[in-house]
């Protein structure tokens, strides 16, 4: 390996983060993993993004920074720009930005960070990985994952249009890379897995993986804003979750691109695939019956 590098990761403790920091950590280099949450004995470091007296520390002897935006921040720019000078003036060559593959330069939120990087910003070295819709939106704590537990219904508003879901894992394997290879890939990655699906398709899988009956429901954009804000989820972000279905439904995520492949060395993986290592790992070990 290189030099080992310092590499401060926020959203240290969220999907994609906590899957870089075990990859860089697993790859000799230092990790300063970010969160809000760092308390006495873990090995988090305290960082909040509207809370620039937590910078300094976490900075501290940070060569390559990994960026996941504030959560729900309508304008991430306006918080993430001063923090972006303040790296570069504490020693940091290198940023690599969490953005979408909905979202290009100049577009509105993370559009805008990706415009500060590349217009004249601060790192003479960035990469922005643009995903697809994660895989792991069907796993874990997610809405949808939540409908596969419960009545088996996957709503949305997406009609029969197609996603190139990406693995979390895939994602962070090509991070990685764009922080620590010795030129940074990129600098504008759509980060896709290997074949686009329908979420009747994706239905289908798990319907067949966990042998449960799972169907896709597509609802119209106005009837999943209800849905959504039925649930407690502010308006404002179902309506944006709703576009995005809808653009979907028109054909706007139906794309792969060899990015994974060809960053890693390694193709990316299926849907099929992680749902059954991820259907396989949270079942009950079966325990040996008593003699
Ligand atoms: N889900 C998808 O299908 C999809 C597709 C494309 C792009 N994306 C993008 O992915 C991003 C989410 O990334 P993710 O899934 O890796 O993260 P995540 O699992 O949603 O976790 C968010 C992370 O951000 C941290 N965080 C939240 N507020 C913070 C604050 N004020 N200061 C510092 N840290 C804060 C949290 O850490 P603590 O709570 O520990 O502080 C947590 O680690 C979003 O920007 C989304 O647009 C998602």
């Amino acid at each position: 390996m290189a030099e080992p590098l310092t590499v401060l990761v926020t959203g240290a403790t969220g999907t994609t983060g906590s899957r870089v920091a075990a990859r860089l950590r697993a790859l000799g280099h230092t990790v300063r993993a970010a969160s809000r949450r760092a308390g006495a004995g873990g090995d988090l470091v305290g960082f909040d993004w509207y809370d620039p007296d937590t910078h300094a520390a976490a900075l501290r002897g940070a060569d390559r920074v990994y960026l996941v935006p504030p959560v729900a921040e309508p304008e991430p720019a306006a918080v993430m720009g001063p923090f972006l000078e303040r790296a570069r003036a504490a020693g940091v060559t290198r940023a690599v930005l969490l953005g979408s593959s909905a979202i290009e330069a100049g577009g509105p939120g993370v559009g805008q960070v990706h415009r500060l990087l590349a217009d004249g910003g601060p790192f003479e070295e960035w990469a922005v990985l643009r995903p697809s819709w994660f895989m792991q939106n069907f796993t874990g704590d997610h809405l949808h994952a939540a409908g596969i537990r419960g009545d088996g219904v996957l709503t949305t508003a997406t009609g029969t249009g197609r996603v190139g879901f990406v693995d979390a894992d895939d994602i962070a394997a090509v991070a990685a890379r764009a922080l620590t290879d010795p030129v940074a890939p990129g600098p504008d990655l759509v980060v896709t897995g290997p074949e686009a699906l329908t979420y009747t398709e994706v239905a289908a899988v798990v319907t067949r993986v966990t042998g449960r009956a799972v169907r896709h429901r597509s609802v119209s954009p106005g009837a999943l804003v209800a849905q959504l804000t039925g649930l407690g989820m502010p308006a404002a972000f179902a309506e944006l979750l709703a576009a995005l279905d809808d653009g979907i439904s028109r054909g706007a995520e139906d794309r792969v691109t060899d990015t994974v492949e060809r960053v890693t060395g390694t193709p990316p993986r299926t849907f099929a695939e992680m749902y059954r290592r991820h259907h396989a790992s949270s079942r009950p070990t079966p325990t040996a019956p008593p003699r």
